[in-house]
């Protein structure tokens, strides 16, 4: 037994900011931005919470599945940027949808955050725990990027996306991941910092740093090793697979990995454009984009891949 994706969802905030509209409020350009990264735009959140753009995108998915919410047994979340520490994302999702039968909670791995949902639930599917599962990735990264810090705040968005997993026979064929946080600084951003009656403390809110090269080194090296991982546990060379959805931090880092896999980069549809990176619920939007667009057939194998703070990864063969 694994687990199936039989439906997905998505959902960004209305308010779409172009390059050049944030060259209006910092020292930027539309040409440093897509020339190094590929993005032309991203939609930020004004009356969306990462809550609400959750449970709009887990509505689509159940809508989409064909899934009532009573049925799930199992409901696991994603995200480095939720509304609340608790109640944790998961069980506002729950609690939203009626999905009274399971069990919720929630992972972080930042960019990596869907691709360890996955393989949770298919432990949970391969062991007999759950029958039917919701996996989101949602974030709202606006509001813990330094908007004076124009090398990150440039390249992230809001949005979430979700997937519904049933237990079959086929889908999820491998999964494979990994963890590297002796590198966990170069990309980075504090909590509270430790404050009671016996150690005060004052510190202001921290935001998101980025080393970016860093970062882009360690992305070019891991994801196409991660990825020949997964295709070889699965026994499915990169040739059989029709599509892959990878992370969407940056062109040059999916051209690269296309070009270290030997694959045309047709293969790899991207929404980094309109998006920009969107943490954990990067995998997911483009899958739903991609599932939508009926960019994929019935038994066609596709690759999804994540990575990121950590440092993170994981990348998964699966049959649609
Ligand atoms: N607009 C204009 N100029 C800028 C901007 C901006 N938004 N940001 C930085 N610059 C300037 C810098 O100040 C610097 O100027 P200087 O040379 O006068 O000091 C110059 O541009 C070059 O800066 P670098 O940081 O060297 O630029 P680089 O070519 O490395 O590109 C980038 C930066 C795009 C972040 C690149 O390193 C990269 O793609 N890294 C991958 C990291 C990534 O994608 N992170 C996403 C999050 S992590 C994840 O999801 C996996």
């Amino acid at each position: 037994m694994t687990g199936r994706i039989c439906g997905t969802g998505s959902a960004v905030p209305k308010l779409r900011v172009t390059n050049d509209d944030l060259s209006k409020i910092m020292d930027t350009s539309d040409e440093w931005i897509k020339s190094r990264t590929g993005i032309e735009a991203r939609h930020l959140a004004t009356e969306e919470t990462t809550t609400s753009l959750a449970i709009e995108a887990s509505r689509l998915a159940l809508e989409n599945a064909g899934v009532e919410a009573e049925e799930l047994d199992l409901i696991i979340a994603a995200t480095v940027s939720s509304d609340h520490i608790i109640p944790t994302l998961s069980c506002e999702v729950q609690s939203a949808l009626g999905a009274v039968n399971a069990t919720a909670f929630d992972i972080g791995a930042a960019c990596s955050g869907f691709l360890f949902a996955l393989s949770t639930v298919q432990a949970y599917m391969m062991s007999g725990q759950c029958k039917k599962a919701l996996i989101l990735g949602a974030e709202v990264l606006s509001k813990i990027m330094d908007w004076n810090d124009r090398s990150t705040c440039v390249l992230f968005g809001d949005g979430a996306g979700a997937a519904v997993i049933s237990a079959e026979d086929t889908g999820i064929m491998s999964v494979v991941h990994g963890s590297d946080g002796a590198k966990g600084m170069v990309l980075a951003c504090d909590n509270r910092p430790v404050n009671n009656p016996y150690k005060k403390t004052t510190a202001d809110l921290s935001y998101v740093s980025m080393n970016g090269q860093e970062v882009y080194k360690f992305a070019v090296r891991t994801v196409p090793k991660c990825i020949e991982q997964a295709l070889e546990q699965a026994g499915v060379t990169a040739d059989e697979i029709s599509c892959f959805i990878l992370h969407q931090a940056n062109r040059r880092i999916i051209e690269a990995v296309a070009k270290r896999l030997k694959q045309p980069i047709e293969k790899f549809p991207m929404n980094l454009m309109e998006c920009g990176n969107i943490s954990a619920a990067s995998v997911p939007i483009l899958l739903d984009n991609v599932n939508r667009h009926g960019m994929i057939e019935k038994e066609e194998k596709i690759v999804l891949a994540g990575f990121g703070a950590g440092l993170t990864w994981g990348a998964a063969v699966l049959t649609w």
